[in-house]
């Protein structure tokens, strides 16, 4: 048995593999609404076909100002939720899970309106400058992440991926290099982590038992961030909260480019895995069948995270199939081409 083709279950959803397609901005709604076209229908669903475990879909916006870009989707009205679910509809005919990443940009927001962050910096000087968030600020966007996630449930989404790494906003919260603030939601760690503590319980009143994800920076690739130790103290807490996964993914807090190889980022996860025994997701130049079967062998994560291989091949899983000597079902459309 390959691990990569083994089954695991989260709460309940049974994912048939250990592939993900990482959450991946397409930049495509034109009309600037937030809602999914034609595009993203054809996008995702070609990964259901192409036999991926669970497709996340990119970062959804749960405000408006709370895009990364105007093209960005959103799930910040119930007018989201039809396409979304007809979305889930379809990547489940093909037996795939979803998961949604609920995503708020703060600072690194590029959209016209006012932008928000715990602290009044900019990231560099191409950005707007953020208002400081009040905590009538802060309460609306815990209740934005609520409303997120009951929409999520009403469009039939199998797990919720919080969006808590890159430096967008549950990240600017949780690090020192961003959150200046000297409230209650910033200050020592226990204090930068709240903003996270009252979005997973918000979600949890809407989605109950069902499986969340975080995906966080767990390098800030900087001497005044967090450091691992602190990432291990936010690990504990999330699994003492119930989450049910950190997906393991680094920078993006503050403008610093980073030279990333093969599996840069695998060693944290493993080490988040081990030290805390929640499960992780590897992500970051994961790209063939062997180097994902390692790392799940070796009990380095949980689960394997492809972005821009599946970018390039949306029958990808196929490929690494190969790579280790492993058959895979075919999707029952394509089994006279499939061996
Ligand atoms: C990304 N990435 C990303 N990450 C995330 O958490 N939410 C997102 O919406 C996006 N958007 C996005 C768009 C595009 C075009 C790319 C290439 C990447 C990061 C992505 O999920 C993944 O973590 C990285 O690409 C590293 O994995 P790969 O591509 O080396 O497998």
């Amino acid at each position: 048995m390959r691990k990569l083709f083994s089954t695991i279950e989260f709460k309940g959803v049974s994912l048939k593999n250990r592939i993900v397609m990482s959450p991946m901005c397409m930049y495509s709604c034109e009309q600037r609404d937030g809602k999914i076209t034609p595009f993203h229908m054809t996008h995702y669903v070609s990964r259901a076909v192409g036999q991926v475990g669970l497709i996340i879909t990119e970062a959804t916006a749960v405000q408006p100002e709370g895009r990364i870009s105007p093209q960005d989707l959103g799930i910040w009205n119930d007018g989201h939720v039809e396409g979304l679910k007809k979305l889930n509809e379809q990547i489940h005919t093909y037996g795939a899970k979803t998961g949604i990443q609920l995503a708020h940009a703060g600072r690194k927001a590029e959209v016209d309106s006012d932008i928000y962050a715990p602290s009044p910096l900019a990231f560099d000087e191409s950005y707007k400058t953020p208002v400081e968030m009040t905590t009538g600020d802060i309460e609306n966007t815990v209740e934005a992440f609520k409303n997120g996630a009951r929409r999520a449930r009403q469009a039939n989404f199998d797990i919720i991926e919080l969006h808590g790494a890159h430096g967008y906003l549950i990240s600017q919260f949780l690090s020192p290099l961003t959150n200046k603030r000297t409230d209650a939601y910033g200050g020592n760690r226990e204090n930068r982590f709240r903003f996270l503590r009252e979005i997973i319980a918000a979600v949890y009143s809407e989605w109950g038992e069902r499986p969340l994800f975080i995906r966080l920076s767990t390098d800030e690739y900087h001497e005044a961030g967090n450091t691992l130790e602190d990432y291990l103290y936010f690990a504990n807490q999330l699994k003492a909260l119930g989450v049910d996964l950190i997906d393991c993914s680094s920078g993006g807090v503050v403008p610093i480019s980073i030279k990333p190889y093969p599996g840069y980022q695998v060693k944290r996860c493993e080490t988040i895995k081990k030290e805390t025994s929640i499960a992780t997701g590897a992500v970051g130049l994961i790209i063939n069948g062997p180097q994902a079967e390692e790392i799940l062998q070796n009990e380095r994560a949980d689960l394997i995270f492809i972005g821009r291989t599946l970018l390039r091949n949306p029958y990808w899983a196929r490929v690494a199939a190969e790579e280790i000597r492993y058959q895979i079902e075919a999707p029952k459309q394509y089994i006279r081409g499939w061996k």
